[in-house]
Formats: C-alpha cells, sequence, structure tokens
C-alpha cells in the first residue's frame, strides 16, 4: 500500500494475544507476538490512515505516529475495542483472543494440595469480539478484519475452515495463517490466504512487514468498493 490509499481513513488494529488470569501470579496465554498485527499499523499508517493500535502483550514496540492502547486481558481488548471502533472505516481484528478464560480468579496464589490431588481449572467462554461487531457494525460501510490460524484436519482443508469462519463471524474478510507446522509465532515471516465472500481468494507470502503492505492494499479496496454500502 504505497502512498495514500488509505489518507484520511481511521483504521483500528489489535495486536498482541490475550491473557487470562488464574491467581495473582498466573495467566492463560497464548504465543503471539503481535509482530503481524504491529506490522498491519504501520502499514496502514504509511498508507496514510490514522490509527489506533489496541496492544494485548505485545513483545514488539508498537510503531511511531499510532496511538497506542494497551491492554492484558480478553475483557479489556474488548471493551477497548468498542470504546474505540465508532468513527474507524477499517477494522484489523488481528489479535489473538482467548476464546477461553479461567471462570473464576482466585484470590490468593493456587497452593498445591496437602493430599497430592491435581487441581482443576474451570474454563469459561469469552465474549467473540470479531462476531459481536460485525453482526453490529458501529457505522455503515465500516469494514472488518478477522484473521484466523488453522490447521486442516483428515476432511476439511485450511481454507475451508477459513471459508466456515468467515461466514459464522460475519466479517468482510478473513485472513488465513496456515499453522500445521507451528512456524508462524514470533517468527518475521509468514504465508497467509484473504478469503472474502465473494469466493475470491488472495495470498501473499514474506516477511510480516511485506504482507502487511499486502494486507493494507487488499483490505482499501475492499473498504473502497463498500463506500455507501
Ligand atoms: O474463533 P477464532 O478465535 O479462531 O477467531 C479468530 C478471530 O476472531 C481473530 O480475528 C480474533 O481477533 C477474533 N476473536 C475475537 N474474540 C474472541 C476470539 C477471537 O474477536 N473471543
Amino acid at each position: 500500500a504505497s502512498g495514500s490509499v488509505l489518507a484520511g481513513r481511521r483504521v483500528l488494529v489489535t495486536a498482541g494475544g490475550t491473557r487470562e488470569p488464574l491467581d495473582p501470579v498466573r495467566y492463560l496465554g497464548n504465543r503471539s507476538s503481535g509482530k503481524q498485527g504491529v506490522a498491519l499499523a504501520r502499514a496502514a499508517r504509511a498508507a496514510g490512515a490514522e490509527v489506533t493500535l489496541i496492544g494485548a502483550n505485545l513483545q514488539v514496540e508498537p510503531p511511531a505516529g499510532v496511538e497506542h492502547v494497551a491492554v492484558e486481558t480478553s475483557e479489556q481488548l474488548h471493551d477497548a475495542v468498542l470504546a474505540a471502533r465508532g468513527d474507524a472505516d477499517l477494522v484489523i481484528m488481528a489479535a489473538a483472543v482467548a476464546d477461553f478464560r479461567p471462570r473464576s480468579l482466585a484470590a490468593h496464589k493456587i497452593k498445591k494440595s496437602e493430599d497430592g490431588t491435581d487441581p482443576v481449572i474451570e474454563l469459561t467462554r469469552t465474549p467473540d469480539i470479531l462476531a459481536e461487531i460485525s453482526a453490529h457494525r458501529a457505522r455503515p460501510g465500516q469494514v472488518i478484519v478477522g484473521f484466523a490460524a488453522e490447521t486442516g484436519d483428515a476432511t476439511h482443508t485450511p481454507l475451508e475452515f477459513a471459508r466456515a469462519k468467515l461466514a459464522r463471524k460475519g466479517c468482510d474478510a478473513l485472513v488465513l495463517n496456515e499453522v500445521t507446522d507451528g512456524a508462524v509465532f514470533g517468527q518475521d515471516s509468514t504465508a497467509v490466504h484473504v478469503v472474502t465472500p465473494d469466493g475470491q481468494v488472495a495470498e501473499a507470502s514474506g516477511t510480516k512487514d511485506d504482507v502487511a503492505v499486502f494486507l493494507v492494499g487488499t483490505f482499501a479496496r475492499i473498504a473502497a468498493s463498500t463506500v455507501g454500502r
């Protein structure tokens, strides 16, 4: 996305991975570094957009010239997205949001039991932010993009899972990362497919910065085609 394809546009990007507290010292987390989301924020800024980056436990620096809101948990990310999405033309949900969190937060550090029994952690679903903001758009024509890391199984390819997820979430595009060999998290390079409701598939690979530039260009075209929708 060279130059100014997003000039005058407002872009909201989520990046990183949420941490769900279990007790005062422990959490359930994931391996997302935030590199891809931060690269997307940088590329959107370079394309002329006014960018807000909601970063969950980022392991990389947020780019210069971007408003950064730091969060830890999926609940904080949810609240930050709802607070910031109002005037966004494009929402890019690149963060790895926990699908489950511990049902309760222990007030004290969980101790090893005297009799050697194993503790059991009960989990509960977190709200699906992407599905929620797609179902109830903050403004007409707002373009919303989701991300999914998928492996295939015996009967479905990763792309088939991605198409099903796009439909289920109700967003305008879904970026698929194939994680069959586990090699995406924390890496500098990546390979993606972009699926859209019209059935088109675009693909790109390279550094996360190169892929971000490609993705921002793709999202800008989608945004341009949905003006006044
Ligand atoms: O369902 P899954 O977690 O694979 O979906 C991934 C996409 O949904 C990502 O764009 C992620 O940011 C978003 N998501 C969300 N709220 C959740 C879980 C995922 O917005 N609770």
